[in-house]
């Protein structure tokens, strides 16, 4: 507990009929828990006392998947130090659990844009930190700084990397992405963001569409940029919790980018249903993401 060995999950169980719960992607989060396990000196799980145990685990508690379309059963498994020692060392001991808890649909009433500000003052991670692992600490560290954004009325924080101040990272518990002059472009994995499950899943399936997608830094001031010259056509997030949601402002500086308010954009959206269609099993999943548990 006090030096932070802690790290976690997320992902979410999907009710598909009566004799099937899909879960999406779970190798891909033993694998991130795994790595996150690795950079703060962490056993790693095995892959199949991981899954085995989800398997039952969901099996078990299938009356606590929700039956209606858009919500779920939220899975967190996480891991945590817990040998008896007072000095600054690495435990010798952990505990790992997986708790579960039904969540409602995240816009049940309709797309709510974010409204999100750079921090002047704090960074989230640095690279060779521990910013591309789920690390409990990392999300203490970000607390403050989105506390300070809520309390000027924003949503959360766009983290821009904390050498230069100036390429874009990631949003709170979300990956970022900005349609530009149709094409696709996201901050490349830098060391210092999360690799998201969603994130990886959006850019396939962009490909998929013959999208062209970037990978690469991104510069706010770029972005500020496009959206001037009126070529920045919709900024999304992507993660677990909403799989998409849409950006409706950017506050930087003195600068504010306005997009629309109202309502979520074409590729957002589209891309929304494609996923939540593939994860409640409405679209048939030629990727091979979902991972079926027979209640039969
Ligand atoms: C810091 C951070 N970035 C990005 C994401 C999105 O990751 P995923 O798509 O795997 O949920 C999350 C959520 O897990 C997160 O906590």
């Amino acid at each position: 507990m006090h030096y932070g060995q802690a790290i976690f999950e997320g992902m979410k169980a999907y009710h598909v009929d009566d004799e099937t719960i899909h879960l999406f992607r779970p190798k891909d989060h033993h694998q991130r828990l795994n790595n996150s396990a690795h950079r703060l000196c962490m056993p790693e799980v095995d892959e199949e006392v991981f899954i085995e145990g989800l398997e039952k685990l969901i099996a078990l508690d299938h009356q606590w998947v929700p039956k209606v379309h858009g919500h779920a059963l939220y899975v967190r498994p996480f891991m945590f130090a817990s040998e008896e020692y007072l000095a600054a060392k690495v435990s010798k001991e952990y505990h790992f659990y997986v708790i579960t808890s039904p969540v409602a649909a995240y816009y049940s009433e309709g797309f709510n844009p974010v409204k999100l500000t750079t921090s002047e003052k704090f960074v989230r991670a640095v690279r060779g930190g521990t910013g591309e692992a789920k690390a409990a600490g990392n999300y203490a560290a970000s607390f403050l700084p989105a506390q300070k954004a809520q309390s000027k009325g924003y949503t959360q924080v766009i983290w821009l990397d904390a050498l230069e101040n100036r390429y874009i990272e990631e949003v709170g518990t979300m990956n970022i992405f900005f349609l530009i002059d149709d094409k696709l472009v996201t901050p490349k994995l830098s060391g210092s963001v999360l690799p998201g499950i969603t994130r990886r899943s959006v850019i396939a399936i962009a490909k998929k569409w013959g999208v062209e997608v970037e990978e690469r830094r991104v510069a706010i001031d770029e972005i500020i940029e496009s959206y001037k010259e009126g070529k920045l056509q919709e900024v999304f997030g992507s993660g677990t919790a909403a799989v998409i949601s849409p950006v409706g402002l950017i506050h930087h500086n003195d600068e504010t980018i306005q997009l629309d308010q109202e309502k979520i954009g074409p590729f957002a959206k589209k891309m929304f249903a494609t996923i939540t269609g593939i994860q409640y099993g409405k679209i048939d999943d030629s990727f091979g993401w979902t991972h079926p548990i027979s209640l039969g």
